[in-house]
């Protein structure tokens, strides 16, 4: 098995998290014999800094040559004042319209061992187990005509949807719902916008391929607040961009930490993968931010990209493993006990240790 996995650790936590992320790939592909070559770029802040863009050429060639790429996060407040073609979060764009992956998978689980992380009740969230599918390359985040007219003192957007566009992310969706509990809730906002009840109508007509899979429609302000008074009510969610961003976000109270959540983004010419979290400059360079949301990713990659299914499900099952045993980074923890916090490296590294005791199991079982 080889795969050439391009790097791009980006700002703030970026670089941080991305170390771990590798850590475990390395551990699982040291264990198995795999050959994982790792080759890193710029991107985001850093890379306009110092080469005049968030997404040089350089990066983009390494990319599209490579089996998978695995990000950071981009952005921080010492770049918001850049034009912006140089902003960071355009070289996360331009990525993501350059690889072509128009769906976003983010999926969302309430482990037990860390339930009292979030606000909600335990018994509103123990059983939650969702999957936001976003669209990635449509909306608001793409659409022309896009302008600041400072001189007339207003901005405008665009939310323009095909349905080509609907089409294919509707059917990454209504495929994944198969494979898990043949529930999709589609959201939208139909009572308002023409590009959701586009949105709407296409997904209602993509149903009729997969007879299995009961599909609800929803719209967005109320899926908002139902989602999170009852996420064990929810499977996989199909949205749209902008929806899909927030909602995600909001998710993440489910689970407890922000810096918990995975993503992978799919249906191009290479599959990206990130944790769903920016750069968190307040706690950047100190060392303690979560990588789990990241090491996740990593999971996503070898199942997604590498269909190393084994080793992916060992990933997921060693990050349960280490929290099962208590091992907290400082945001799963309340203030009163972040002296006790382990370190971004710590947390890492036990990862990576017990995925390779996992991997050693399985083969001890395999051997018998
Ligand atoms: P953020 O996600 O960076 O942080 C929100 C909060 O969550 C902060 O309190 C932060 O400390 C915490 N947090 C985030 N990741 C964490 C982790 N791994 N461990 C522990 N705590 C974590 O959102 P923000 O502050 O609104 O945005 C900061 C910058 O990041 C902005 O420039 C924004 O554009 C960018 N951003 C980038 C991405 C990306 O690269 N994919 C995603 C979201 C935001
Ligand atoms: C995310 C981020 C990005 C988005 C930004 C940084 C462009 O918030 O991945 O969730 O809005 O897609
Ligand atoms: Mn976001």
């Amino acid at each position: 098995m080889k795969l050439s996995i391009a790097v791009l650790p980006g700002d703030g936590v970026g670089p941080e998290v991305t170390r771990e992320a590798v850590r475990v790939l390395r551990a699982v592909s040291d264990f198995c014999g795999y050959e994982f070559r790792f080759e890193g770029a710029p991107i985001g802040g850093v890379a306009s800094l110092e080469f005049g863009s968030p997404f040089p050429t350089q990066t983009r060639d390494l990319c599209l040559a490579s089996s998978a790429v695995l990000l950071g996060a981009v952005g921080g407040p010492q770049f918001d004042s850049l034009p912006s073609d140089l902003r960071p979060e355009a070289g996360l764009l331009a990525l993501r319209q350059e690889l072509g992956c128009f769906a976003n998978l983010r999926p969302a689980i309430a482990f037990e061992s860390i339930a009292g992380c979030s606000p909600l009740r335990p018994e509103r969230i123990l059983g939650a187990n969702l999957l936001i599918v976003r669209e990635l390359l449509g909306g608001l985040y793409f659409s022309e005509p896009r302008a600041l007219d400072v001189a007339g003192k207003c901005a405008w957007n665009t939310m323009r949807y095909s349905e080509h566009e609907i089409e294919r992310v509707a059917r990454v969706a209504f495929s994944l719902a198969q494979c898990r509990n043949n529930k999709l809730g589609s959201v939208d906002k139909a009572n308002v916008l023409e590009t959701s009840r586009l949105w709407r109508q296409v997904v209602t007509r993509i149903a009729a391929e997969f007879p299995q899979v009961s599909l609800e429609h929803a719209l967005v302000d109320s899926f908002a607040m139902n989602v999170i008074t009852n996420p064990t009510r929810y499977d996989v969610v199909l949205t749209e961009n902008l929806f899909g961003d927030i909602l995600s976000d909001e998710i993440a109270v489910i689970v407890g930490s922000l810096g918990m959540l995975p993503s992978a983004s799919i249906g191009g010419k290479v599959d990206l993968y990130e944790p769903i979290h920016g750069s968190a400059p307040d706690i950047a360079g100190k060392g303690i931010a979560n990588p789990i949301g990241a090491i996740a990713s990593a999971a996503m990659l070898l199942r997604h990209t590498a269909k190393l299914h084994a080793e992916a499900d060992s990933v997921e099952a060693a990050i349960e493993q280490v929290l099962k045993s208590g091992m907290r980074t400082a945001d799963l923890l309340p203030p009163a006990e972040r002296a006790r916090a382990c370190s971004t490296e710590e947390m890492g590294q036990r990862i990576a240790d017990s995925v390779v005791e996992a991997l050693n199991s399985r083969m001890a079982y395999f051997a018998v």
